[in-house]
């Protein structure tokens, strides 16, 4: 049966987003979403609290732990990660921690021109792309068209799987971008049925895109 997903989103634990597990859970529970991938800034602590939350409310929810890490050469999200990975660390580096905990190597927004964190050198992506388990071909915050469909066309380059993600930092931004994919297992299985994902939502987040930046300088 197929489950509603939201992929890549920040809660309060990232230092530029405000989301509270209580109520993200209460957004899953009122939208039916089924699947949460919660990838804060170098932690894997929002995740973690959300998981522990929707376990005591005996919720239906799964919650993928991740972390969305900066590498000195941009940032790389894991999955399924069991503990917080160095920040600053080589790509390689960075993948082979993620490989160690038996985690997916999943790369977000690999090619917006308007970010800073992504990672501009695009050989350091080709020498390590058999590592890379999924790409992100769509971002909320992702605002030019074209730089999502570049990721589109190195995913298929590659044959790497495709997710596409919220980047959600605040709550209006959650339903921003909504994945269908059947129910999975494991990480293994996970990628499996990652072949029948499909989008149900996918809009641009010009708002969130400001507000995250207000936040990160000014502390709004
Ligand atoms: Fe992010």
């Amino acid at each position: 049966m197929m489950q509603k997903a939201i992929f890549h989103l920040h809660t309060h634990c990232s230092k530029d987003a405000s989301i509270q597990p209580e109520a993200l859970l209460d957004f899953a529970l009122k939208h039916d979403i089924k699947i949460l991938g919660v990838t804060d800034h170098n932690s894997i602590q929002g995740a973690l609290e959300v998981q522990e939350l929707a376990l005591r409310k005996s919720s239906a929810v799964k919650v993928i732990v991740g972390s969305e890490i900066a590498t000195e050469s941009g940032e790389v999200i894991g999955l399924f990660l069991k503990k917080d990975i160095q920040s600053r660390m080589s790509v390689l580096k960075t993948i082979e921690e993620i490989k160690s905990q038996n985690g997916l190597v999943y790369l977000p927004h690999p090619f917006d021109t308007l970010r800073r964190e992504r990672i501009r050198d695009k050989s350091l992506i080709e020498q390590n792309e058999k590592w890379i388990d999924v790409i992100e071909v769509f971002n909320s915050r992702c605002l030019k068209r074209k730089d999502n469909r570049n990721a589109a066309i190195f995913s298929d380059r590659f044959q790497k799987h495709q997710l596409w993600g919220s980047d959600a930092h605040f709550l209006y931004e959650l339903k921003n971008c909504i994945v269908e994919m059947p129910g999975f297992e494991n990480q293994n299985d996970f990628l499996e049925k990652l072949k029948y994902a499909k989008p149900i939502a996918t809009k641009k987040s010009y708002r969130g895109f400001l507000q995250s930046i207000l936040r990160k300088y000014l502390f709004f």
